[in-house]
Formats: structure tokens, C-alpha cells, sequence
């Protein structure tokens, strides 16, 4: 019996190494056919192989929209550090789970936009010619997209510039949802922002204190007067104060870099408090599991404490596009733009972003 199983578990591993291998040397994409004379051609970045070194400003087809979906004339795109995922295929196990194995199996990139709606399927009656609109799609950095007329699309009010539009998507959701639906900010409340400068940190400042939170938020010295301009009552230099070695408690700890350990953060949370993690890490430090690592971390550690302390997820919603833009068209959120690139210098503008230095966004135009 014993050598039974010996050899079953090893012609299983046998198996999975030869379906490893196979799938790996099989994995390829349409990059040749994509770019090999397009009729009706459209400028998008577009790459074959993982890697920044790899993007390349190509002509494409023009998309064309299905029943359902809208095609949308790109204005502008923002970068992210979820972009950068799909770039360096990384952390690995994202290449197994159907972003390629050896190569990215989606040749097109980016994935915040805001545009004119060109053309519609015709099941589509959302949306129509001529409406400009912002959101969430695959392959943004491109003069055109098609996506689907419902999940993260939203109709753009005119006073937003398709820039403060294109900001809006992944950072600010991530930054409401952590604050009104994971954290649940109320008035008075003491939140820490680890991360206050960059993409979803300066729109969490501004919404923790429309909640009527005392916001604390962290970041460089060269970024201190920026998160004060967002509102933050305090501001800690991580380059001369560790938060977690302070004596203040937290109602709530939004962390964006997730460079201290759970129990050190922790440590600075009120017996009730709630620690929520959103991001952390750079393109090259994912490993094989990056975030979902700290999923499985915080979901067994926080069992063991009083605090509720788990990752979070940030969800697509049209009904959260829209009250961001509103917030903005108010003058509630200011939209913090670091720097503005052309299409052709995403290349330029992905490097920059994976430094894990922006203030606020990174910005794409395309004409
Ligand atoms: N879970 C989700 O749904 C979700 C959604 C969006 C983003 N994310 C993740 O959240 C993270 C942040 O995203 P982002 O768009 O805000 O990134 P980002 O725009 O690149 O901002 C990074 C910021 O981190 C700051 N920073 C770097 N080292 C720091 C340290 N030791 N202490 C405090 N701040 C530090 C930088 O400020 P300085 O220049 O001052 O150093 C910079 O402003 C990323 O890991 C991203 O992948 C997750």
C-alpha cells in the first residue's frame, strides 16, 4: 500500500512538471498578427514579452465594439502599480492564473481611462455617440478601447478635465472603499494613512476628512506640505518617525506600502481598531505570491487578535465613479497630478511609477 501511493504521488508530480513544461512552452500570444498590417490602424502600446524594456508604441486594428460594449476614443489613461503587475508578470503565481506563463497572453495595457464614446453595440443603451465617459479597462494606453457598458464606467461631467477623470478609477475607489466600506470612518475618529503622498494615499487623506476624521498621514519630508494641503491634521516623515514605535492609537491604520509587520501595526490600533491593507511592495520584490501572501497573512493572524485586521480588494462600481467625480466637480477632492506623459513615453512613465515614488497620479494624454 505504502509504495502504491509512493508511486501515485510520484506520477502526479511527474504530470503536473510535464503539464508545467508543456503549458509553458506553449504559452504565446497574438502579438505578430496584432501588429502585422492593421487595415484601419490605431496607436496603442502593446508588448510580446514581460517586461518594461519590452513596450512598444505600435500600430494596432482598430477595435470593434460587440452588442455590448461601448468604443471609447481614449483622451487620457493614468499608470498604476496594478499596470505594472501585468508588465513584470509578477508576482509569478499571476502568470499560472491566466495573465500567461511565459508570455502575457493580452498583448495591450493600461487600465484607467476617460474619453468620448465613439460607437455603441446595440444592446447598449447606457451610452451614446458623443458622451464622454471615464473608468476601468484592459488596454487604455491606446487611442482606442472597447469594454463592456456597465461595471467601472461612468459618464464624465463636463467641469472634469479628461486628466482629474482618468485619475479616478483604481486610486480613488481603492481610497473610498477603504475608508467608508473597510475602515467604516466615522466623525472624530483617529485614521493613519502609511503612504499619504502617492496615488491612493493623497484621495484617502481627502476622504477620511470628509468622513471628519483626524487624519495622520505618512510620508517623505519632501511631501509633508502636500498631505497637510489635503487636509492632514499630522504628518510623520518616515525617514525620522516610525508610526508603530509612537504613542498614539489608531481607530483605523490604511496602509498603502505594508512595510511593518501586522503585530507592529498592530500595536498602534485602539482595542477596536481596524487595520486595513491595501498594497505594498515594488514591480521586482513580488515573489511568487506578492499580495495574496498578506491575504493569507492577515486573515489568520487577525483570528488571534481583538482588532479586525484584513486586505482589501478594491471593487468595480459605476455608483462609486460617479460620487468620486461628484466629490470633485464640488471641490471636495483635489486631484493631485505628479506628472503628464505622452503615449509614447508610458515606457518613461512605467519606470517612474515603479519607483514607488509618485506624488498623486501619473497621467497619460493621448491624442
Ligand atoms: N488592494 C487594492 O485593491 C489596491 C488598489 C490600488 C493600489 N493598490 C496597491 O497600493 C499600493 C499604493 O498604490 P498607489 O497607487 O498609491 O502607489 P503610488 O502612487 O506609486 O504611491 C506610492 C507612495 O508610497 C510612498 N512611500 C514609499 N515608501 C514609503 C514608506 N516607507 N512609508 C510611507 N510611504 C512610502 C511614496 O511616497 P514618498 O515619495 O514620500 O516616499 C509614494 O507616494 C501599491 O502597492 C498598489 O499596488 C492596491
Amino acid at each position: 500500500m505504502k509504495r502504491f501511493f509512493k508511486w501515485l504521488f510520484s506520477l502526479i508530480l511527474i504530470g503536473l512538471l510535464a503539464w508545467f513544461l508543456y503549458a509553458y512552452a506553449t504559452s504565446t500570444n497574438d502579438f505578430q498578427q496584432q501588429t502585422a498590417a492593421p487595415k484601419n490602424p490605431i496607436k496603442a502600446i502593446v508588448y510580446s514579452d514581460y517586461g518594461v524594456a519590452n513596450l512598444k508604441l505600435l500600430d494596432i486594428e482598430k477595435p470593434a465594439p460587440t452588442d455590448d460594449q461601448i468604443l471609447v476614443r481614449v483622451h487620457a489613461a493614468s499608470i498604476n502599480p496594478y499596470d505594472w503587475h501585468f508588465i513584470e508578470g509578477t508576482p509569478y503565481v499571476m502568470r499560472a492564473m491566466g495573465v500567461g506563463l511565459r508570455k502575457p497572453k493580452n498583448i495591450r495595457l493600461g487600465s484607467d481611462f476617460a474619453g468620448t464614446v465613439e460607437a455603441v453595440g446595440k444592446n447598449v443603451t447606457q451610452y451614446k455617440p458623443g458622451d464622454e465617459v471615464f473608468g476601468g479597462s484592459a488596454g487604455s494606453w491606446a487611442q482606442y478601447l472597447c469594454r463592456r457598458s456597465t461595471g467601472s464606467v461612468a459618464l464624465k461631467p463636463a467641469a472634469l478635465s479628461f486628466e482629474q477623470a482618468a485619475a479616478i478609477n483604481i486610486a480613488r475607489i481603492t481610497a473610498l472603499q477603504a475608508v467608508r466600506d473597510h475602515g467604516k470612518v466615522q466623525p472624530g475618529q483617529k485614521v493613519l494613512i502609511n503612504g499619504a503622498s502617492g496615488g491612493v494615499g493623497t484621495f484617502a487623506v481627502q476622504i477620511a476628512k470628509s468622513y471628519g476624521a483626524e487624519v495622520t498621514g505618512v510620508c517623505s519630508a519632501r511631501n509633508t506640505e502636500l498631505v497637510q494641503s489635503l487636509g492632514a491634521d499630522h504628518v510623520i516623515d518616515y525617514a525620522k518617525d516610525d508610526f508603530t514605535k509612537g504613542d498614539q492609537r489608531y481607530d483605523v491604520v490604511i496602509d498603502n506600502v505594508a512595510n511593518h509587520s501586522l503585530s507592529e501595526c498592530r500595536k498602534v490600533l485602539t482595542p477596536n481598531g481596524i487595520y486595513v491593507m491595501i498594497g505594498g511592495g515594488g514591480a521586482i520584490e513580488q515573489g511568487f505570491l506578492g499580495a495574496i501572501g498578506n491575504v493569507l497573512k492577515a486573515q489568520l493572524y487577525s483570528r488571534f487578535v481583538k482588532q479586525k485586521m484584513g486586505f482589501m480588494m478594491a471593487q468595480p462600481s459605476t455608483a462609486d465613479l460617479t460620487l468620486l467625480a461628484g466629490m470633485v466637480e464640488s471641490g471636495k477632492l483635489k486631484t493631485v497630478i505628479d506628472r503628464t506623459y505622452k503615449l509614447d513615453q508610458v515606457p518613461e512613465a512605467v519606470r517612474y511609477v515603479e519607483e514607488g515614488h509618485a506624488r498623486g497620479k501619473v497621467i497619460v494624454t493621448v491624442d
